[in-house]
């Protein structure tokens, strides 16, 4: 028993981050490297909650967080294209320029989830001009749907699609800013 206390003693004098402080330094270090890189995006707060939200950010670089929120986007642009097909099939079968333009929609973002994979496949070359570039890519996609949109005056541009717009263009704004910082 004195043997172990004095064994602990000797390791505490040793090693006492180890000891004392690793779980500690671990956790804020995890959080301050999310915390650093989300403060040079532009939506601090969603960077934030985005990364929180899934559980290997806490391991990663700042650019396995880049790719981490590609990932946040890519889901996001696929929902949105989903649901643009799904609001196709519920259509009244009778208003084909709605039809059509839903259907575009619905191609547009799901080229906004390629494109963000594309900067994946980038960044895993260290190809960081061209993953700004397919992010930038697919940060314009929603605006080819709203063009869509404005091309047929009887059309209003829907708000539940203005919103997910601006919430796509946000996650990619969050995306650029973290790329911009990965030193190239
Ligand atoms: C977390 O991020 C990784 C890397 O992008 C991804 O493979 C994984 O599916 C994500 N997990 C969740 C729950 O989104
Ligand atoms: C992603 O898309 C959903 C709609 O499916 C939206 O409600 C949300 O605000 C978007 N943004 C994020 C960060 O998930």
């Amino acid at each position: 028993m004195g043997s172990t206390i004095f064994l602990f003693l000797l390791l505490s004098l040793a090693f006492p981050h180890c000891i004392f402080h690793q779980p500690i330094v671990f956790v804020n270090g995890d959080m301050r490297l999310i915390q650093e890189t989300c403060k040079n995006t532009k939506y601090y707060d969603l960077c934030v909650s985005s990364l929180k939200r899934n559980a290997t950010s806490t391991k990663a670089d700042t650019k396995g967080l880049a790719i981490i929120m590609i990932g946040v986007g890519m889901a996001n642009a696929t929902a949105t294209s989903s649901y643009l097909s799904s609001q196709l099939f519920s259509t009244t079968p009778n208003d084909p320029i709605l039809k059509k333009v839903l259907k575009e929609c619905a191609d547009k973002y799901s080229y906004a989830a390629d494109a963000l994979q594309n900067s994946v496949r980038d960044l895993g070359t260290e190809s960081f001009d061209y993953a700004y570039m397919h992010v930038m890519g697919a940060s314009d996609y929603p605006n080819a749907c709203r063009n869509a949109f404005r091309r047929y005056p009887g059309l209003a541009y829907p708000s539940e699609l203005a919103r997910r717009e601006a919430g796509l263009k946000h996650i990619c704004d969050v995306v650029l800013g973290i790329i911009d910082h990965l030193g190239w």
